[in-house]
């Protein structure tokens, strides 16, 4: 007896000492698997044709998943692969429980998911409900009349009110997200392409179908969705004019649309009848905002939303590094990190789908420098605070495409915009030298295989041009090489798994000022690690105080080092002791 009650006291103890711990750590700290996880988000009409028609399919995808283990990744992050009749390649949905003609089939989609959950890969799915395709059942019946009952799925002005209120559209020819329909004399928004019309969150109906389409795919097994574009998905349904100061800057217009009146209400409503019945489920916010306390919102565990906010500052901040620069570049990272030392939880990526190529945004693509650059850029994504989400063929260093023609390009975004400039007598030329630096359609040339008939990727005519260079960036070529772009990708995957420093480490910027180093620590219970990364050109020097010399440099892309100085695209990480 009283042995029992000894026993008791001691385990009421221990479980108040283990509780208590528990509650001091901060949330920064609490382990979570997706705050651990490497995402490497894979491009689906891009990676790999398995029958032959020039577009990747989930067969491809499944064909692939040796090589995706072999990165070391822990998940996938796939681009829409619903049903669609892709204006917006697979962004405009026809309907959400049906996988897209060209990919294959729901049988192919149990299939991939069996095959990558055996190799250990998690799958997060993109969640785009802020619009779906005019092609969808909902906006087919929501347009018949004004008395249908899909009508209030969807935002529309009655002509007789007159003009509605302008709104600014990203992909629409003229810039205008209002879009007359003759059937019922009434106009309906689309933020993105006119195939794009705005779903209606402030109606609960269609609120409620959202959350029953993320059950359909949570039940079958996934493990997390990208919410794309869903700072966008509160509006004022009462469309007012907006204030004149703001009319026709894009920038700004964007501004208004963020943070909707109810945009934070229906995301906790989301999260209470779906999320926190899948509390494992990794949810990522696209866009989180313009600032880091409006992605903090997004993300702060009290407030039981999301996990991991997805704030596009560090992308949108220019074309190209040299004309934004480093010092600013820097400070970006580290004002969002300030505000997420103790809670929430951020993402760290260079590129993915809508931008450019990492190595020829923030890097140097040209030979000399290309191996190098993008060497020192992976190894900036691996070794930051936040979960890395890593852009399928950045592995390999593939690079800009820079198309000639308009021809070429299949994005809805360039060939509007361009139409557009072209009706206003603008400068088309000026135009296309732009996009050949930031056009999305940089980043989604196929992926490059081996030095077979385009890249590998299919036996047919891809449905975008493969990248010529393929000859000599190509997947085959550098898995013989221990040197590789590749094989240091899967060094530093290795070393960001094996030691959770890199992973909950306090972040600390060094050497602020420096105009070509990019220079921090990573700190976790005493261990302290060194991040040396100079992203120019020319040796550059740094001046931290941290004494380096007994230290060890556990990984970088030269072989021979040089005392306080960082040769062209050096990265170095170093274990400080
Ligand atoms: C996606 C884009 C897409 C847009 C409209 C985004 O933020 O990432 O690729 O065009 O949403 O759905």
């Amino acid at each position: 007896m009283k042995n029992n009650i000894l026993t008791m006291a001691f385990i009421l103890l221990a479980t108040n000492l283990v509780n208590s711990q528990k509650a001091e750590l901060p949330d920064a700290l609490q382990k979570k698997w997706w705050k651990e996880a490497v995402v490497y988000q894979i491009y689906p009409r891009s990676f790999k044709d398995s029958n032959g028609d020039g577009v990747g399919d989930l067969k491809g995808i499944i064909s692939k998943l040796d090589y995706v283990k072999s990165l070391g990744v822990d998940a996938v992050w796939l681009n829409p692969i619903y049903a669609s009749p892709n204006d917006d390649n697979g962004y405009d949905i026809s309907n959400y429980r049906e996988i897209m003609k060209d990919f294959g089939t729901m049988e192919d989609f149990d299939v991939m998911l069996k095959e990558m959950h055996k190799r250990g890969i998690k799958l997060i799915m993109d969640l785009v409900v802020n619009h779906s395709s005019d092609e969808n059942k909902w906006f087919q019946e929501s347009r018949k009349s004004r008395d249908n009952k899909y009508r209030d799925y969807y935002h529309w002005w009655p002509a007789e009110k007159g003009k509605p209120p302008y709104r600014w559209s990203f992909f629409d020819v003229n810039s205008n997200a209002w879009k007359f329909d003759a059937q019922t004399n009434s106009y309906y928004l689309h933020y993105f392409s006119e195939k794009q019309p705005d779903l209606n969150w402030e109606n609960p109906k269609l609120r409620q179908e959202v959350y029953a389409i993320m059950k359909f795919w949570l039940d079958k097994g996934i493990d997390g969705f990208r919410m794309d574009a869903f700072q966008f998905i509160s509006k004022d349904n009462t469309f007012p004019d907006l204030p004149k100061e703001i009319v026709n800057t894009p920038a700004a217009i964007i501004k208004y649309y963020l943070n909707g009146p109810h945009l934070h209400d229906y995301i906790q409503e989301m999260n209470k009848e779906v999320l926190s019945k899948y509390p494992n489920a990794m949810t990522v916010a696209e866009g989180a905002g313009d600032s880091p306390e409006a992605a903090m919102k997004f993300v702060d565990p009290d407030r039981k939303e999301l996990n991991i906010a997805y704030h596009f500052e560090s992308v949108d901040v220019g074309k190209h590094l040299k004309d934004f620069g480093l010092v600013k570049y820097k400070s970006i990272f580290s004002k969002y990190d300030d505000k997420f030392e103790d809670k929430g939880w951020l993402s760290i990526f260079l590129a993915n789908h809508d931008q450019p190529r990492m190595v020829s945004k923030f890097g140097n693509d040209t030979p000399q420098f290309r191996e190098l650059s993008s060497k020192m850029l992976s190894t900036f994504v691996l070794t930051m605070r936040g979960t890395p989400f890593y852009y399928n063929g950045d592995e390999l260093g593939m690079d800009n495409i820079r198309f000639d023609s308009i021809e070429d390009y299949q994005d809805v975004d360039t060939r509007n915009k361009y139409i557009g400039i072209k009706n206003k007598g603008g400068d088309l030329n000026a135009f296309l030298a732009i996009q050949k630096q930031s056009s999305r359609e940089n980043s989604r040339t196929p992926f490059q295989w081996n030095t077979e008939k385009n890249a590998g990727f299919t036996t047919a005519k891809p449905w975008l041009k493969v990248n010529p260079n393929y000859k000599t960036i190509n997947a085959e070529a550098q898995e013989k090489d221990p040197n590789s772009v590749l094989n240091y990708f899967r060094k530093l995957v290795k070393l960001r798994k094996q030691e959770p420093a890199l992973v909950y480490g306090k972040y600390t910027l060094l050497d602020k000022e420096n105009p070509n180093v990019f220079a921090y620590t990573r700190e976790l219970n005493g261990k302290k690690i060194l991040v040396l990364l100079n992203f120019s050109e020319k040796n550059a020097p740094y001046n931290i105080k941290i004494p380096i010399a007994k230290s060890k440099i556990i990984l970088g892309n030269y072989k021979i080092k040089k005392i306080n100085i960082l040769q062209p695209y050096e990265a170095q990480i170093i274990e400080l002791k």
